[in-house]
């Protein structure tokens, strides 16, 4: 059911590779509830992923960018004030890669190069993102930015590798945009930490599959399914959320909170009979 909470608000959505994505989500639900929307990815993703047959289905135009490069990303804000007719109320930041944990490298025999890409592609480009927006004068008063991000940032995931060092920078990043624009514009920034979830970035996290079933073990709700996170999302890019800002807000069924369910015990309890 849709209820109009982004009703004459336009917004700027990177990250949708496929119909799994997150960023999918957030753009079928955002169009849903009323918003023009600009979609954007890297040049190659947009080869590879389906991203017009979102576009056809939002009436959004699509600007490629590839996120680590800043004349992209100026490029992106100049062609959505032009594309929307006017500046942009939210935006999210739906994107990370890590070439250690796709190649299989351990956190301890980390390739520093490729160390930098991880933090350069899943971090940095929240700050470059949100700086070309900022130059460009594409951002409006009163708007939101949201970045999705892994609980890797608080606590080790043994698989999780350097993203979680990159997701750690990305929070860090948030609420110090947040300190900046809150103040000059009014502008809040947060990060959604989400479940994990079946899309072609998790599915890359070394041991996901057990990764996943433990998270719904360890949460009273179950895992937050990635519909429900592109529901959270939209609140923080509704009115309703004018005064949420520098928050790492957990989306997780409960995962967070959690120190052990019965059910992870029983199944130690039984491994250990
Ligand atoms: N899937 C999970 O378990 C999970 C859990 C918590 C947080 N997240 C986060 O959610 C976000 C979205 O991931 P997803 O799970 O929807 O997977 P996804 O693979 O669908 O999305 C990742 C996106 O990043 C884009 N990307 C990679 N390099 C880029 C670059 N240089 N420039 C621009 N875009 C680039 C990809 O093209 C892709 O669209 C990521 O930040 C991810 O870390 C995912």
């Amino acid at each position: 059911m849709a209820y109009g909470l982004l009703k004459g608000k336009r917004g700027v959505i990177s990250g949708a590779l496929n119909e799994q994505s997150i960023a999918w989500k957030v753009a079928a639900l955002a169009h849903a509830e009323g918003a023009s929307i600009v979609l954007t990815n890297a040049p190659v993703a947009m080869r590879m992923g389906e991203i017009d047959k979102l576009s056809a289905s939002t009436g959004a135009a699509v600007i490629p960018a590839d996120a680590t490069k800043d004349e992209d990303l100026e490029n992106l804000f100049t062609g959505a004030l032009e594309k929307l007719g006017g500046p942009v109320d939210f935006v999210l930041h739906s994107i990370g890669m890590s070439p250690n944990v796709r190649k299989g490298r351990a956190y301890t025999d980390l390739n520093y190069e490729w160390y930098k890409q991880t933090l350069d592609i899943s971090a940095m480009s929240f700050h470059r993102m949100i700086q070309a927006g900022v130059k460009t004068n594409a951002l409006a008063d009163g708007g939101s930015i949201v970045a999705l991000t892994y609980i890797a940032a608080q606590r080790v995931f043994s698989g999780y590798g350097d993203m979680a060092d990159a997701k750690a920078l990305l929070e860090s990043i948030a609420r110090s945009w947040g300190y900046h624009l809150g103040k000059k514009n009014g502008i809040r920034v947060n990060t959604v930490s989400q479940s994990p979830s079946k899309t072609t970035a998790g599915s890359g996290i070394k041991g996901f599959t057990g990764l996943f079933d433990f998270a719904e073990a360890m949460s009273p709700l179950g895992n937050a399914p990635t519909g429900d996170c592109a529901n959270y999302v939209i609140s923080l890019f509704s009115d309703l959320t004018r005064y949420v800002t520098m928050q790492n807000l957990y989306h997780d069924g409960g995962f967070s909170s959690t120190g052990a369910t019965q059910g992870i015990v029983d199944l130690l309890e039984k491994e250990g009979d």
